[in-house]
Protein backbone atom coordinates (compact mmCIF):
# COMPACT_ATOMS: atom_id res chain seq x y z
CA UNK A 1 0.00 0.00 0.00
CA UNK A 2 0.95 3.79 -0.83
CA UNK A 3 2.07 5.49 2.15
CA UNK A 4 1.19 8.62 0.26
CA UNK A 5 -0.85 11.53 2.33
CA UNK A 6 -4.30 12.02 1.55
CA UNK A 7 -5.80 15.27 0.45
CA UNK A 8 -1.77 16.70 1.50
CA UNK A 9 -1.99 20.20 -0.10
CA UNK A 10 -5.57 20.75 0.13
CA UNK A 11 -6.01 20.25 3.73
CA UNK A 12 -2.82 22.01 3.91
CA UNK A 13 -3.75 24.78 2.20
CA UNK A 14 -6.64 24.85 4.54
CA UNK A 15 -5.06 24.73 7.55
CA UNK A 16 -3.08 27.83 7.03
CA UNK A 17 -5.24 29.81 5.89
CA UNK A 18 -4.84 30.80 9.35
CA UNK A 19 -1.96 33.12 9.64
CA UNK A 20 -1.16 32.10 13.51
CA UNK A 21 1.33 30.70 14.58
CA UNK A 22 0.39 27.34 16.96
CA UNK A 23 -1.22 24.46 15.15
CA UNK A 24 -1.94 20.76 15.57
CA UNK A 25 -1.39 17.62 13.30
CA UNK A 26 -3.77 15.43 15.49
CA UNK A 27 -2.91 12.05 13.43
CA UNK A 28 1.43 12.10 13.05
CA UNK A 29 1.31 9.02 11.39
CA UNK A 30 3.72 8.73 8.41
CA UNK A 31 4.55 12.49 9.27
CA UNK A 32 3.30 14.15 5.59
CA UNK A 33 1.36 16.00 6.78
CA UNK A 34 3.69 17.09 9.19
CA UNK A 35 6.14 17.64 6.81
CA UNK A 36 4.12 19.66 4.17
CA UNK A 37 3.19 22.04 7.11
CA UNK A 38 6.88 22.59 9.05
CA UNK A 39 8.24 23.45 4.77
CA UNK A 40 5.62 25.70 4.36
CA UNK A 41 5.74 27.69 7.35
CA UNK A 42 8.92 28.11 10.05
CA UNK A 43 7.58 30.41 12.14
CA UNK A 44 4.86 27.83 13.73
CA UNK A 45 4.74 25.55 16.57
CA UNK A 46 3.47 22.51 15.51
CA UNK A 47 1.95 19.94 18.21
CA UNK A 48 1.86 16.52 16.52
CA UNK A 49 -0.37 13.80 18.78
CA UNK A 50 -0.43 10.02 17.84
CA UNK A 51 -1.03 6.85 20.01
CA UNK A 52 1.27 4.91 17.86
CA UNK A 53 4.54 4.77 19.63
CA UNK A 54 5.86 3.82 16.55
CA UNK A 55 5.32 6.54 14.52
CA UNK A 56 6.71 8.72 17.08
CA UNK A 57 9.65 6.89 17.03
CA UNK A 58 10.18 7.21 13.24
CA UNK A 59 9.51 11.40 13.68
CA UNK A 60 12.01 11.86 16.21
CA UNK A 61 14.32 10.89 13.87
CA UNK A 62 12.91 12.09 10.50
CA UNK A 63 12.44 15.47 12.29
CA UNK A 64 15.24 15.85 14.75
CA UNK A 65 16.20 19.06 13.25
CA UNK A 66 12.22 20.41 13.85
CA UNK A 67 12.49 19.12 17.41
CA UNK A 68 15.80 20.44 19.15
CA UNK A 69 14.83 23.89 17.35
CA UNK A 70 11.32 24.04 19.12
CA UNK A 71 9.27 23.91 15.94
CA UNK A 72 7.54 20.31 15.92
CA UNK A 73 6.49 18.97 19.79
CA UNK A 74 5.52 15.43 19.66
CA UNK A 75 2.81 13.87 22.00
CA UNK A 76 2.11 10.39 22.69
CA UNK A 77 -1.86 10.63 23.04
CA UNK A 78 -5.45 10.61 21.59
CA UNK A 79 -6.95 13.66 19.86
CA UNK A 80 -9.69 13.22 21.96
CA UNK A 81 -7.66 14.37 24.91
CA UNK A 82 -6.75 17.34 23.08
CA UNK A 83 -7.75 20.17 25.29
CA UNK A 84 -5.51 18.41 28.64
CA UNK A 85 -2.87 17.62 26.61
CA UNK A 86 -2.34 20.39 25.10
CA UNK A 87 -2.69 22.03 28.64
CA UNK A 88 0.05 19.85 30.29
CA UNK A 89 2.51 21.36 27.48
CA UNK A 90 1.05 25.03 28.58
CA UNK A 91 -1.33 25.54 25.31
CA UNK A 92 -4.40 26.87 26.04
CA UNK A 93 -5.80 28.01 22.38
CA UNK A 94 -4.39 27.24 19.07
CA UNK A 95 -4.53 28.49 15.67
CA UNK A 96 -5.42 25.13 13.27
CA UNK A 97 -6.24 21.66 13.96
CA UNK A 98 -5.81 18.95 11.34
CA UNK A 99 -7.10 15.55 11.83
CA UNK A 100 -6.20 12.62 9.32
CA UNK A 101 -8.62 9.97 10.60
CA UNK A 102 -8.05 6.38 11.06
CA UNK A 103 -5.53 3.94 10.91
CA UNK A 104 -2.39 4.47 9.07
CA UNK A 105 -0.99 2.18 5.69
CA UNK A 106 2.33 1.93 7.94
CA UNK A 107 -0.20 0.55 10.50
CA UNK A 108 -2.32 -2.00 7.85
CA UNK A 109 1.39 -3.06 6.41
CA UNK A 110 2.63 -4.30 9.32
CA UNK A 111 1.72 -8.03 9.74
CA UNK A 112 2.79 -7.85 13.47
CA UNK A 113 -0.03 -5.39 14.62
CA UNK A 114 -2.46 -7.23 13.21
CA UNK A 115 -4.86 -4.73 11.49
CA UNK A 116 -4.78 -6.41 7.78
CA UNK A 117 -6.75 -9.92 6.76
CA UNK A 118 -4.72 -10.40 3.94
CA UNK A 119 -1.81 -10.50 5.66
CA UNK A 120 -1.69 -13.22 9.15
CA UNK A 121 -0.73 -11.75 12.36
CA UNK A 122 -1.80 -11.72 15.40
CA UNK A 123 -4.99 -10.08 16.34
CA UNK A 124 -4.27 -7.27 17.95
CA UNK A 125 -5.33 -3.84 15.90
CA UNK A 126 -4.62 -1.51 18.81
CA UNK A 127 -2.81 1.61 17.60
CA UNK A 128 -1.22 2.42 21.18
CA UNK A 129 0.52 -0.70 22.03
CA UNK A 130 0.39 0.29 25.74
CA UNK A 131 -3.51 -0.46 26.03
CA UNK A 132 -4.23 -3.52 27.10
CA UNK A 133 -7.35 -4.29 25.14
CA UNK A 134 -6.95 -5.80 22.13
CA UNK A 135 -8.84 -7.10 18.97
CA UNK A 136 -8.11 -10.72 20.83
CA UNK A 137 -9.93 -9.27 23.42
CA UNK A 138 -12.56 -8.44 21.67
CA UNK A 139 -12.89 -11.47 19.50
CA UNK A 140 -12.44 -14.12 22.53
CA UNK A 141 -14.18 -12.35 25.26
CA UNK A 142 -17.16 -10.41 24.20
CA UNK A 143 -20.62 -11.96 24.39
CA UNK A 144 -22.48 -13.35 20.86
CA UNK A 145 -24.60 -10.14 21.14
CA UNK A 146 -22.11 -8.10 21.53
CA UNK A 147 -19.93 -9.29 18.48
CA UNK A 148 -23.36 -8.77 16.02
CA UNK A 149 -24.11 -5.51 17.39
CA UNK A 150 -20.64 -3.97 16.71
CA UNK A 151 -20.44 -5.86 13.39
CA UNK A 152 -23.39 -4.43 12.41
CA UNK A 153 -23.32 -0.93 13.56
CA UNK A 154 -19.49 0.08 12.79
CA UNK A 155 -19.13 -2.81 9.72
CA UNK A 156 -23.07 -2.33 8.49
CA UNK A 157 -22.17 -6.37 7.82
CA UNK A 158 -25.85 -7.76 6.75
CA UNK A 159 -24.30 -11.14 8.09
CA UNK A 160 -23.15 -10.03 11.79
CA UNK A 161 -25.50 -12.46 13.41
CA UNK A 162 -24.24 -16.12 11.21
CA UNK A 163 -20.30 -14.36 11.68
CA UNK A 164 -20.95 -13.65 15.46
CA UNK A 165 -22.43 -17.21 15.81
CA UNK A 166 -19.91 -18.77 13.92
CA UNK A 167 -16.95 -16.92 16.03
CA UNK A 168 -18.32 -18.56 19.39
CA UNK A 169 -18.58 -22.17 18.21
CA UNK A 170 -15.07 -21.81 16.77
CA UNK A 171 -13.59 -19.89 20.30
CA UNK A 172 -15.84 -22.66 22.64
CA UNK A 173 -12.71 -25.67 21.54
CA UNK A 174 -9.62 -23.03 20.96
CA UNK A 175 -8.86 -18.98 21.26
CA UNK A 176 -8.94 -17.07 17.64
CA UNK A 177 -5.20 -16.16 17.75
CA UNK A 178 -4.38 -14.56 14.64
CA UNK A 179 -5.92 -12.60 11.35
CA UNK A 180 -5.90 -15.38 9.07
CA UNK A 181 -8.09 -17.33 11.34
CA UNK A 182 -10.75 -14.61 11.88
CA UNK A 183 -10.58 -13.44 8.14
CA UNK A 184 -11.51 -17.58 7.36
CA UNK A 185 -14.32 -17.71 10.08
CA UNK A 186 -15.92 -14.82 8.02
CA UNK A 187 -15.24 -15.66 4.24
CA UNK A 188 -17.10 -19.63 5.65
CA UNK A 189 -20.21 -17.09 7.39
CA UNK A 190 -20.72 -14.80 4.09
CA UNK A 191 -22.12 -15.79 0.68
CA UNK A 192 -19.44 -15.85 -1.90
CA UNK A 193 -19.50 -12.34 -3.76
CA UNK A 194 -16.58 -12.59 -6.31
CA UNK A 195 -16.82 -8.85 -7.72
CA UNK A 196 -17.63 -7.47 -3.91
CA UNK A 197 -14.89 -5.86 -1.80
CA UNK A 198 -12.76 -9.02 0.52
CA UNK A 199 -15.96 -10.32 3.07
CA UNK A 200 -13.82 -9.81 6.05
CA UNK A 201 -13.61 -6.15 4.94
CA UNK A 202 -15.96 -4.87 7.48
CA UNK A 203 -15.72 -7.23 10.45
CA UNK A 204 -12.11 -6.33 10.38
CA UNK A 205 -13.42 -2.38 10.43
CA UNK A 206 -15.64 -2.39 13.25
CA UNK A 207 -13.03 -4.52 15.80
CA UNK A 208 -10.78 -1.89 15.00
CA UNK A 209 -13.30 1.38 15.63
CA UNK A 210 -14.48 -0.88 18.71
CA UNK A 211 -10.74 -1.57 19.89
CA UNK A 212 -9.27 2.24 19.57
CA UNK A 213 -12.22 3.80 20.28
CA UNK A 214 -12.16 5.83 17.48
CA UNK A 215 -15.92 7.55 17.16
CA UNK A 216 -15.60 8.31 20.90
CA UNK A 217 -12.05 10.44 20.42
CA UNK A 218 -13.86 11.87 17.40
CA UNK A 219 -16.71 13.05 19.06
CA UNK A 220 -14.96 14.30 21.63
CA UNK A 221 -12.28 16.68 19.82
CA UNK A 222 -15.27 17.86 17.78
CA UNK A 223 -16.75 19.05 21.43
CA UNK A 224 -13.72 21.03 21.56
CA UNK A 225 -14.02 23.12 18.43
CA UNK A 226 -14.45 26.00 18.80
CA UNK A 227 -13.53 26.94 21.93
CA UNK A 228 -9.84 25.42 21.51
CA UNK A 229 -9.51 27.67 18.57
CA UNK A 230 -8.35 31.32 18.86
CA UNK A 231 -10.90 33.85 16.29
CA UNK A 232 -9.98 33.43 13.07
CA UNK A 233 -8.68 29.31 13.31
CA UNK A 234 -9.30 26.74 11.40
CA UNK A 235 -10.06 22.88 12.05
CA UNK A 236 -9.63 20.71 9.14
CA UNK A 237 -10.70 16.96 8.93
CA UNK A 238 -10.32 14.27 6.73
CA UNK A 239 -12.37 11.09 6.90
CA UNK A 240 -12.55 7.80 5.42
CA UNK A 241 -16.13 6.26 6.10
CA UNK A 242 -19.73 7.27 6.65
CA UNK A 243 -18.83 6.40 10.12
CA UNK A 244 -16.44 9.32 10.79
CA UNK A 245 -17.95 11.56 8.64
CA UNK A 246 -20.76 11.93 10.11
CA UNK A 247 -20.41 13.59 13.55
CA UNK A 248 -17.99 15.91 11.86
CA UNK A 249 -20.50 17.13 9.47
CA UNK A 250 -23.27 17.71 11.84
CA UNK A 251 -21.03 19.10 14.54
CA UNK A 252 -20.03 21.62 11.58
CA UNK A 253 -23.46 21.99 10.63
CA UNK A 254 -24.47 22.90 13.87
CA UNK A 255 -21.66 25.84 14.84
CA UNK A 256 -21.77 27.47 11.16
CA UNK A 257 -26.18 27.53 11.30
CA UNK A 258 -27.53 30.93 11.59
CA UNK A 259 -30.00 29.47 14.08
CA UNK A 260 -30.40 26.18 16.00
CA UNK A 261 -33.53 26.92 18.03
CA UNK A 262 -36.12 24.50 17.21
CA UNK A 263 -39.37 26.06 15.20
CA UNK A 264 -41.01 26.26 18.55
CA UNK A 265 -38.94 28.57 20.38
CA UNK A 266 -39.44 32.35 19.93
CA UNK A 267 -36.03 33.55 21.14
CA UNK A 268 -32.46 31.70 20.69
CA UNK A 269 -28.95 33.87 22.07
CA UNK A 270 -27.08 31.91 19.05
CA UNK A 271 -29.49 33.35 16.73
CA UNK A 272 -27.70 34.78 13.18
CA UNK A 273 -23.98 34.55 15.75
CA UNK A 274 -22.84 31.41 13.79
CA UNK A 275 -19.18 30.56 15.56
CA UNK A 276 -17.36 30.26 12.03
CA UNK A 277 -18.29 29.06 8.56
CA UNK A 278 -17.50 26.54 6.06
CA UNK A 279 -14.54 26.68 3.57
CA UNK A 280 -17.54 25.00 1.03
CA UNK A 281 -20.88 23.02 1.83
CA UNK A 282 -19.88 20.27 0.34
CA UNK A 283 -16.79 18.06 1.58
CA UNK A 284 -13.45 18.57 -0.79
CA UNK A 285 -12.65 14.92 -2.51
CA UNK A 286 -9.43 13.73 -4.26
CA UNK A 287 -8.64 14.49 -7.77
CA UNK A 288 -9.08 10.93 -9.98
CA UNK A 289 -5.47 11.28 -10.37
CA UNK A 290 -5.02 11.27 -6.73
CA UNK A 291 -7.68 8.56 -6.06
CA UNK A 292 -4.86 6.34 -9.25
CA UNK A 293 -2.14 6.86 -7.05
CA UNK A 294 -3.16 6.27 -3.80
CA UNK A 295 -6.48 3.64 -3.82
CA UNK A 296 -6.96 4.64 0.29
CA UNK A 297 -8.21 8.43 -0.75
CA UNK A 298 -11.02 6.71 -2.72
CA UNK A 299 -13.49 7.52 0.01
CA UNK A 300 -12.03 10.87 1.38
CA UNK A 301 -13.45 13.42 2.43
CA UNK A 302 -12.17 16.92 3.71
CA UNK A 303 -14.22 19.41 5.65
CA UNK A 304 -12.93 22.50 6.84
CA UNK A 305 -14.14 25.13 9.37
CA UNK A 306 -13.27 28.56 10.07
CA UNK A 307 -13.59 30.75 13.60
CA UNK A 308 -14.81 33.57 13.26
CA UNK A 309 -12.34 36.27 13.74
C1 LIG B 1 -4.37 8.21 8.45
S1 LIG B 1 -3.03 8.17 9.54
C2 LIG B 1 -2.33 9.76 9.40
C3 LIG B 1 -1.40 9.92 8.25
C4 LIG B 1 -0.64 11.23 8.26
N1 LIG B 1 -1.52 12.37 8.12
C5 LIG B 1 0.42 11.27 7.20
O1 LIG B 1 0.48 12.23 6.44
O2 LIG B 1 1.24 10.33 7.15
C6 LIG B 1 -3.77 8.24 11.11
C7 LIG B 1 -2.80 8.19 12.28
O3 LIG B 1 -3.49 8.73 13.40
C8 LIG B 1 -3.29 7.93 14.53
N2 LIG B 1 -4.53 8.05 15.31
C9 LIG B 1 -5.73 7.51 15.03
N3 LIG B 1 -6.63 7.86 15.96
C10 LIG B 1 -5.97 8.65 16.85
C11 LIG B 1 -6.37 9.33 18.04
N4 LIG B 1 -7.61 9.24 18.50
N5 LIG B 1 -5.46 10.06 18.66
C12 LIG B 1 -4.17 10.17 18.20
N6 LIG B 1 -3.74 9.53 17.09
C13 LIG B 1 -4.64 8.77 16.43
C14 LIG B 1 -3.03 6.53 14.00
O4 LIG B 1 -2.23 5.81 14.91
C15 LIG B 1 -2.33 6.82 12.67
O5 LIG B 1 -0.93 6.81 12.83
Amino acid sequence: MSHVSVLLHESVDALLRSSGTIFVDATLGGGGHTAEILSRRKDIKLYAFDLDEERLAEARTRFAVEIADGRLILIHGNYGDIRERLKEVGVNAVDGILIDAGVSSFQIDQAERGFSFAKNGPLDMRMDQSQPFSAYNLVNEWPQEDLEKIFFKYGEERFSRKIAGRIVERRSSEPIADTATLSNIIRGAVPRDPKGIHPATRVFQAIRIVVNKELESIEKVLQEIPSLLNPGGVFAAISFHSLEDRPIKERLKFLTAACICPPTIMTCPRCNKPEGELVQRKPIIPTDEEISQNPRARSAKLRVFLKNT
